[in-house]
């Protein structure tokens, strides 16, 4: 018998098993006595594909609901996601329940074959809640506690909150156990999305330092770790440990990087605390969260997904338009969108991933994106299904005339009539239908990984070395050069399994611990190519600068050492690269490791005050390659420079493909499907050496590829 978590173990091996059948929550949604018409029977015959809507009978008429669930039907949706913000209706005062409106409202959808995903509201909590217990508001990082109103305004570790989040929870999850429709939930909504991402209350405080306190056993073992006798910080009591608010001087990094992590823990444990009621009383369904898909670095989300059974993210590609106009020219825009699927997939190892929202139509809240281009609704759908997915729900059906996303539009307009994008959004639903659920829950081919490592975010976020120096806009850059080779890009931690992968990227790997550090050394002795940038192995997992060379741990595998860490502020800097690198100088622009082999052999060097002191390495080790980019380089260079070494590595992608035009792969066993995404303005021709024929959109002709703008292919071999 497959167990829930099972299923995702299989979805998983889906990658290797052709034709695998998960009728895991099939049970749970069964045909109902009578029959059904026939485009009903369909949907419901097993597991719907998860391609549907999320849906606000809270917000809604009742006398619409049966219009909507007929249109949901007829527009070849499967399922909906609801609830997720509807607290004060499920719970109108403290342990008074109603959830008679969201029966009727999943009895409705039932009937027109649509499955139901609930959400637990635990998100935004009602005014009666935080007026009776305000203790439960998040206290930011300059000390202020937030104002209810909004959402997200909670502290993660307040037990008061949990407690009634989880009450809610339970009361929804024992009405709905056995509700013919439901399959599944969602907990929560969107931990990531936090501008203030962190609370400093006393609540956090005292459960950081209960936290501590089991990491340590000692004080004097934390006293020792922090290196807390600077400044006078010795801790003799639990209680003293202070939470990182403003102190007229920099927190102690140890204390900060531990913090960062506490925060982290404390919203996995209370979504955890959700997740084990749920497993109790619905051992039918599947268990969730949705996360910001963009990656950011806010939460560990190994940690949060751990016991969960698939991950899911929320793409709005629209934000980018709104708020980092620079960046979004369609093919800067698809990288990020990229990363952001990939880091999510990579989450749970791969295993296929749900976007629970994904643009529907214009996105925002006080200003709006405007229409995506013809075009790119449909693409944006392919390329989350090219990078792993298995399914997408629409954010959101109609298109609210209230509340603080007025300006967010659904499929429906505020008129309820069909939204512009409408029929594109049908038809690709009906081409996912059509390319089935083996390509849904197919394995995505990654041959390269890089690294996306919180420690080193958090601590170097504490003491960037630069001011202007990021993690996150390194780990863009070099996930953009890695992945535009289109040959498959995981986004891994480095102490992962990495045997697979022909080349392992680390941008920015400040923090190493022993266990990445033998990790790395083994696989690069097996016969991998591992690629880390500057500032590499600085620190230990206490954030306390190493005590030997640098980098540190990895000073073997790499074969060089630092001869001199140097911040790159007005100082003009170049890069003279070597034949193997062939390319002009490049200006070196945040950051130069001056670095001197001890094994290693020299690809680069630079110019100017620091002449002739070697800039990137390539040092053999055991069967394979270290190499180590001591500059901090433009995106063109660093693209070059990684694709060159990524060549070295053997990973090339078999297509060439013009610059925008995205390919990805997905296998199940002897089946492959290759998805080939024309993300620019342009029509895009592809040369294939070879026969291809498409399951999805206009297939090659004599060995060419021709897609119009913003079209796709989704081809097979043969
Ligand atoms: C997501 C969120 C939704 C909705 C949407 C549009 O971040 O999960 O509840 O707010 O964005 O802004
Ligand atoms: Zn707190």
């Amino acid at each position: 018998m497959i167990t829930r978590r099972g299923f995702v173990g299989r979805a998983a091996a889906v990658a290797t098993a052709a034709g695998l059948k998960l009728p895991v929550w099939a049970k749970a949604f069964p045909l109902p006595p009578g029959g059904l018409r026939a485009s009903v029977a369909e949907a419901r015959a097993e597991r719907p594909l998860l391609l549907g809507v999320d849906y606000y009978p809270d917000q809604t008429p009742e006398k619409l609901w049966e219009e909507d669930a007929r249109m949901i039907a007829e527009a070849g949706l499967t399922n909906v996601r609801v609830a997720e913000f509807a607290w004060g209706l499920m719970e109108p005062a403290e342990g008074k329940f109603d959830f008679a409106w969201l029966r009727r409202s999943v009895e409705i959808l039932h009937k027109h074959g649509i499955a139901v995903i609930l959400g637990t509201p635990s998100a935004a909590p009602p005014p009666w809640l935080s007026s009776k217990y305000p203790e439960i508001l998040l206290v930011n990082k300059d000390g202020v506690t937030l104002a209810p109103g909004g959402r997200r305004f909670t502290c993660p570790t307040n037990r008061t909150y949990r407690r009634l989040s989880l009450g809610i929870a339970t009361e929804m999850a024992k009405a709905f156990a056995n509700t013919l429709g439901v399959i599944g939930w969602q907990i929560d909504n969107e931990y990531t999305l936090q501008p203030h991402a962190r609370c400093y209350c006393k609540f956090c405080r005292e459960g950081f330092a209960d936290w501590l306190k089991a990491k340590y056993g000692s004080l004097e073992k934390l006293n020792e770790k922090w290196g807390t006798v600077f400044w006078s910080q010795t801790y003799t009591d639990w209680r003293q440990i202070p939470v990182p608010l403003p102190s007229n001087g920099e927190p102690n990094p140890g204390l900060a990087l531990d913090y960062d992590r506490y925060q982290s823990y404390a919203c996995a444990s209370s979504a955890e605390e959700q997740l084990a009621m749920l497993r109790r009383e619905c051992p039918k369904h599947f268990v969730t969260t949705n996360q910001v898909g963009a990656p950011l670095d806010t939460l560990n989300l190994r940690e949060m997904y751990r016991n969960m059974d698939f991950v899911s993210s929320d793409n709005y590609p629209g934000f980018a338009q709104v708020f980092m106009p620079a960046l979004a020219s369609p093919e800067v825009m698809a990288t990020m969108i990229g990363l952001g699927h990939d880091s999510m997939r990579s989450v749970k190892g791969g295993k296929p991933f749900l976007v629970m929202e994904e643009q529907a139509g214009k996105a925002g809240q006080s200003f709006f994106a405007p229409q995506p281009h013809p075009g790119q609704l449909r693409l944006w759908v392919f390329q989350a299904v090219a990078h792993g997915a298995m399914g997408v729900n629409y954010f959101r059906w109609d298109s609210a005339r209230f509340g603080a996303e007025e300006y967010w539009f659904g499929m429906l307009n505020h008129d309820r009539s069909k939204s512009i994008g409408f029929e594109e959004m049908v038809r690709t639903v009906q081409e996912l239908k059509s390319l089935g659920r083996e390509a849904l829950e197919s394995g995505y081919v990654a041959e390269t990984a890089v690294s996306f490592d919180h420690d080193s975010s958090w601590a170097l976020a504490v003491q960037p070395g630069n001011s202007k120096l990021s993690y996150m806009a390194q780990l863009t850059a070099w996930y953009g050069s890695v992945a535009g080779a289109n040959t498959g890009t995981d986004v891994i931690h480095l102490d992962e399994d990495l045997a697979h992968y022909k080349a392992v990227f680390a941008p920015v790997q400040y923090v190493v611990s022993e266990k990445q550090a033998d990790n790395i050394q083994r696989y690069v002795q097996g016969g991998g190519t591992f690629v880390a940038g500057f500032r590499l192995g600085v620190k230990n997992e206490s954030s306390q600068i190493v005590n030997a060379p640098l980098p540190g741990l990895l000073r073997d595998v790499m074969g060089v050492s630092v001869k001199d860490p140097v911040p790159v502020y007005t100082e003009k800097i170049a890069v003279r690269f070597l034949p193997q690198l062939a390319g002009p100088d490049a200006p070196c622009v945040l950051w130069a490791d001056l670095l001197k082999p001890e094994s290693a052999t020299v690809m680069a060097t630079y110019t100017g005050a620091y002449e002739g002191d070697a800039a990137i390495t390539v040092n053999s080790f055991g069967k394979g390659k270290a190499v180590y980019v001591g500059a901090d380089l433009d995106p063109q260079s660093l693209a070059r420079v990684l694709r060159t070494v990524l060549a070295m590595s053997g990973s090339t992608s078999s297509i060439e493909a013009p610059r925008g035009v995205e390919l990805t792969r997905r296998r199940a066993g002897e089946k492959e499907w290759i998805f080939v995404l024309n993300h620019t303005p342009t029509e895009q021709k592809i040369n294939l050496a070879g026969k291809f024929s498409a399951v999805v959109g206009n297939g090659p002709s004599k060995e060419t590829l021709t897609l119009r703008a913003y079209d796709l292919a989704v081809l097979q071999r043969g």
